[in-house]
């Protein structure tokens, strides 16, 4: 039976406050006349009046804009880029009055486009919709572009300290050890367990401190290998801890000898007759993902393996930039785990191809995400555009 989490939720709202990383995102809002709302001040009382708009404890904006970058990048990589689009967007009207190509510019190199156009659609829709103002309940936030359980709950517990629960693979992995549950949140009922998990913690104490500890202490401690429970604040109500079986949680998804594929992705542009062309792959009967289209993998360590194996496997092609993305694809099909860096190439203008190995072919741009049916390519796309 699971217990109260009143007590372990203040001990990891302690624990945050003391350890958190310093984080730009973080900062708290500077509330004129107030002077500055200090994280680590009093928490405020949570209405409990679902209605009532709560004061945010820290900007909507930055926090949304923060949580949509770290959804598929390394928080070493947003550092930089949050900063640059602070100085550039540094407020959602701002952002709502910028041009797409803009926008793109300020998101080059973070990968997966969709989200940079979601978030300049999103901005337009709180200036139009909501006054300018960043809705607050989860049912608005739903409703906007690129935001979905996560980001929804994320926002309303950080910016506006409201209990709503956030679920991703950092917390799983804690409730997993905590609770020592032996399952995933895949089908309806685990997805359950964990959401309700979650629910019961972020109304146990202050929600923001809560949600943020709870996302800190699985980056910080609770790793997925050699957790550092020694300096664990909640080893003491921890079930795995206590049986030493923390690294048995949470369970592995049976992957039977699986082989990991560890390389680079190239998406290679030029441009043809028609407009843009990317060059795309179908491997043979032989080769893994047979008669599969995808772009070109290479499985090699770095770069300038890369450069070689691009030269000698497309010995007619014209000189290729090739630039490496801050964005990593991981996919896992049968036995196979792909992990996969993003590198664009750009095909010199004006020079001609002299001709392609087999199972290579330009397709234009326009079409190719109709003409893509497996996820993984999918996926690569979706980083690329
Ligand atoms: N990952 C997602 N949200 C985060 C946050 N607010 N701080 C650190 N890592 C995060």
């Amino acid at each position: 039976m699971i217990g109260s989490a009143v007590k372990p939720a203040k001990a990891l709202a302690r624990w945050f406050q003391a350890n958190q990383r310093d984080l730009p995102w973080r900062l708290a809002l500077e509330v004129p006349d107030a002077g500055l709302v200090v994280r680590e001040a009093a928490h405020p009382q949570v209405s409990s009046d679902r209605d009532a708009l709560p004061s945010p404890r820290r900007d909507p904006y930055r926090t949304w804009i923060s949580e949509i970058m770290l959804q598929q990048t390394q928080v070493s990589t947003v550092v930089d880029y949050y900063h640059r689009w602070m100085e550039r967007f540094p407020d959602v009207a701002a952002l709502a009055g910028a041009a797409e190509k803009e926008v793109l510019e300020a998101w080059a190199g973070l990968g997966y486009y969709s989200r940079a156009r979601n978030v300049l659609a999103t901005a337009r829709k709180v200036m139009e919709d909501h006054g300018g103002a960043f809705p607050w309940r989860r049912e608005d936030l739903l409703g906007l572009k690129g935001v979905g359980e996560y980001t929804a709950g994320a926002i309303a517990s950080l910016a506006f300290n409201r209990p709503e629960p956030i679920l991703d693979g950092n917390l799983v992995r804690v409730f997993s050890r905590l609770y020592a549950l032996d399952f995933l949140p895949d089908g309806k009922e685990g997805k359950k367990a964990y959401w309700d998990l979650s629910r019961a913690w972020v109304e146990a104490h202050d929600a923001a401190l809560v949600n943020e500890g709870l996302m800190e202490l699985g980056a910080l401690i609770c790793t997925p290998r050699n957790p550092d429970c020694a300096r664990c604040p909640l080893s003491a109500h921890c079930a795995a801890f206590k049986t030493s079986a923390q690294e048995r949680f949470p369970p592995a998804r049976s992957r039977k000898d699986s082989v990991d594929v560890a390389g680079f992705a190239v998406a290679a542009f030029r441009e043809g007759k028609d407009g843009e062309e990317v060059l795309l792959y179908t491997p043979r009967k032989a080769e893994r993902l047979a008669g599969l289209l995808t772009f070109p993998l290479f499985p090699v360590a770095d770069l300038p393996a890369l450069r070689e194996a691009w030269r000698a496997g497309l010995p007619g092609l014209p000189k290729t930039a090739l630039r490496p993305r801050a964005v990593t694809v991981t996919h896992s099909i049968t036995h196979h785990r792909y992990r996969l860096r993003i590198v664009e190439g750009r095909v010199e203008a004006g020079a001609r191809t002299r001709s392609l190995p087999e199972g290579y072919a330009w397709a234009p741009v326009a079409g190719v995400e109709r003409m893509l049916v497996s996820s993984l390519p999918k996926k690569i796309w979706k980083a690329v555009r």
